[in-house]
């Protein structure tokens, strides 16, 4: 991989057009800013071959449900023009391969299948076309997926905005702006919104353990952005609400569920059976392409399991726990749509019955 150093956003503007995905058509070169860097070292690296993408996906160098999807549509561009073979049928069976390789990198975001399926689509409609044509239908799809992000993050916060009030408090957990995203993200779009638009808003962001999306990278964007943002332990948020410092709760999703549950960073279920405590509204926001109507219910959503590693030994130089201790790490869990106040999309937001509000968005 080739790696190159890039300047820190050091302003609103700034933040909300990092490139965290890159695609250099000139030298049709494909570059992801290396999040798990963040936010100490800003540095690109040249994605090349499905071994080094597969690589940036698992290692999280590249993450947040729709960047993923937006950085794989532009993988599978990348390995579209590596495939030389002249024979169609060839074509697309070496592009389905590496379409189910990117796939298999991560299993609980749907946006990954979801923009792969595009692409591939695209391919098929395109088959019978010169190579260079072909490959510029590819080309075209990818920066669509990415463009209409960048709207569609827009939307949903516009949406958010309007449910939060001058002076608020809001609670967040993981990481769901510019760079989980484009632009300016899901959850966390609201915050930059209103501090474009001169609008207190004050943010608790849990640090999001065992990987620290919330410290490293929602509180290095919200702080670099001038948004009011205090960092917490993932156990301090009962304290928050109880102490009335937030009116609602913010989280990004990874796939949304035909009836509302919602899979999202590990940790997001235990804070929306908090604020229930508290009576605090908890909302989900994220685009159409994280929901998934075959998808009956949280049950059926795959939870990724991730190295032990990464809770006993990533942030220290010497390791937390003993080598023999055991260790569960999932990456993700499943809120129950009962605990949610509202889903917001680019389409507007649903409210309850979701097998209800969900599915009009799609008719
Ligand atoms: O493991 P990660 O860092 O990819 O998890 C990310 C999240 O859970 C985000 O909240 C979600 O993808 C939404 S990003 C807009």
């Amino acid at each position: 991989m080739k790696e190159r150093s890039v300047p820190m956003p050091t302003s609103l503007k700034a933040v909300t057009h990092a490139q965290n995905i890159r695609y250099d058509k000139a030298a049709e070169a494909l570059y992801i800013i290396d999040q798990s860097l963040l936010p100490n070292e800003e540095r690109e690296l040249r994605l090349q071959s499905v071994e080094e993408m597969v690589e940036a996906i698992q290692a999280l160098r590249v993450r947040g449900a729709p960047a993923i999807g937006i950085c794989a549509a532009y993988c599978l561009y990348v390995l579209a023009r590596s495939i030389s073979t002249p024979d169609p049928a060839a074509f697309q069976s070496q592009l389905k391969a590496y379409a189910a390789q990117l796939n298999a990198s991560r299993p609980t975001a749907v946006n990954l299948s979801w923009a792969l399926r595009e692409m591939e689509h695209t391919a098929a409609a395109h088959l019978g076309d010169p190579r260079p044509a072909l490959l510029e239908a590819l080309y075209q799809k990818a920066v669509d997926i990415h463009e209409d992000d960048i709207a569609k993050c827009r939307a949903i916060s516009e949406y958010g905005l309007s449910l939060l009030q001058e002076g608020g408090g809001v609670l967040t957990h993981c990481n769901a702006g510019p760079l989980a995203t484009s632009r300016y993200g899901t959850a966390q779009g609201p915050f930059l919104l209103a501090a474009e638009r001169g609008m207190h808003i004050r943010v608790f962001a849990d640090e999001t353990r065992p990987l620290l999306q919330g410290a490293r990278l929602t509180s290095y964007e919200l702080h670099r952005a001038g948004v009011d943002v205090t960092l917490i332990c993932d156990n301090m948020a009962s304290m928050v609400m109880k102490n009335g410092w937030v009116q609602a709760c913010f989280v990004g999703c990874d796939r949304v569920a035909a009836n509302g549950d919602t899979a999202n960073k590990i940790g997001t279920s235990g804070v929306s059976i908090l604020a229930k405590h508290y009576g605090i509204p908890v909302y989900v926001l994220g685009p159409t392409s994280t929901i998934d109507l075959n998808c009956p219910s949280g049950d059926h959503i795959p939870i990724e399991l991730r190295d032990p590693e990464e809770i006993k030994a990533l942030w220290y130089e010497k390791p937390m726990a003993l080598p023999g201790v055991k260790c569960y790490n999932p990456s993700f869990d499943v809120t129950d749509h009962a605990l949610i106040a509202g889903i917001v999309t680019e389409k507007g937001i649903c409210r309850p019955p979701y097998t209800e509000s969900l599915a009009a968005l799609f008719r």
